[in-house]
């Protein structure tokens, strides 16, 4: 049994089109929860988190109430409230029942140009608000990972992305890492077993060596890319997967659950 508890989370990105389609998915989500899958409900059980755009946020909140199904933001500004026009603070998030945000998703590095400074501000401002917890996303190019800078690139992005971050926020639980590989994002092209759990040792020996192997091995990290629910259970088989971070396959209510029960 790993010491760590399984977290599996859905991103569903800029989807669906209208908020009818996103209540009907929630839905379908609660209805399958709620017929014998206790999620969150006992350690033993994977974590599970959706990850809607903002303005269904309230809806996910209020149809999976009840399920173990946990709500979070796919982004999040720095700032807490003020003059900053289209911005979205923490504790906004919060007190719309979000307990998760993502950041530093690879799309918003790359089409948005988020830098790790930003994402850095982004964290340190979420972790003000006590009950939310951050996934951070890192993960390589195509281009990075056939020169061999997979590790450089993870363990920079770590290190930015983590810095000031006092050890005791990671050892109790409040930062998730989710190792994305770009190359495997929407491309129907899933990282073997062996490749992600190379990729998460990496991840963990940057950990370590940024604070040391307790907090290392104390910090849960997700493998996101591709994952479908034929992959999750193999995936989940090596020693530091944690968990899946899902995209596409998130958009299917009984896609999702599969990988819930694979995990
Ligand atoms: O955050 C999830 C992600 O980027 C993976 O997307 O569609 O390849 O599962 P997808």
């Amino acid at each position: 049994i790993k010491p760590r508890r399984p977290i599996v989370a859905g991103n569903w990105k800029l989807n669906p089109s209208t908020r009818a389609e996103a209540i009907t998915l929630l839905k379908l989500l609660a209805a399958n929860f709620l017929n014998n899958r206790n999620t969150n409900q006992s350690a033993d059980t994977p974590e599970t988190v959706i990850f809607p755009p903002l303005p269904y946020l309230s809806d996910a909140v209020e149809i999976l109430e009840g399920t173990g199904i946990q709500v979070g933001a796919q982004d999040v500004g720095p700032n807490e409230k003020g003059a900053f026009t289209g911005e979205v603070a923490p504790s906004m998030l919060v007190s719309a029942g979000c307990s998760y945000v993502l950041l530093g998703h690879s799309e918003r590095r790359t089409l948005f140009g988020e830098t790790d400074e930003e994402i850095n501000a982004k964290l340190h401002k979420s972790l003000e608000q006590p009950s939310l917890k951050v996934i951070l996303c890192v993960g390589e190019t195509l281009q990075e990972y056939e020169n061999g800078l997979l590790e450089s690139v993870v363990d920079s992005q770590i290190r930015k992305g983590l810095d000031g971050v006092d050890p005791a926020v990671l050892m109790n639980d409040r930062v998730i890492i989710a190792y994305e590989p770009v190359w495997a994002i929407g491309t129907g092209l899933v990282a073997t077993p062996a490749q992600a759990q190379h990729a998460h040792v990496a991840i963990r020996n940057s950990l370590a060596n940024m604070y040391d192997t307790e907090v290392a091995g104390s910090v849960r990290i997700q493998y996101g890319g591709s994952v479908t629910a034929d992959s999750t259970e193999e995936l989940m088989g090596e020693n530091d997967v944690d968990g899946a971070l899902v995209g596409g396959a998130s958009l299917n209510a009984d896609s999702f659950t599969r990988i819930y029960d694979g995990a």
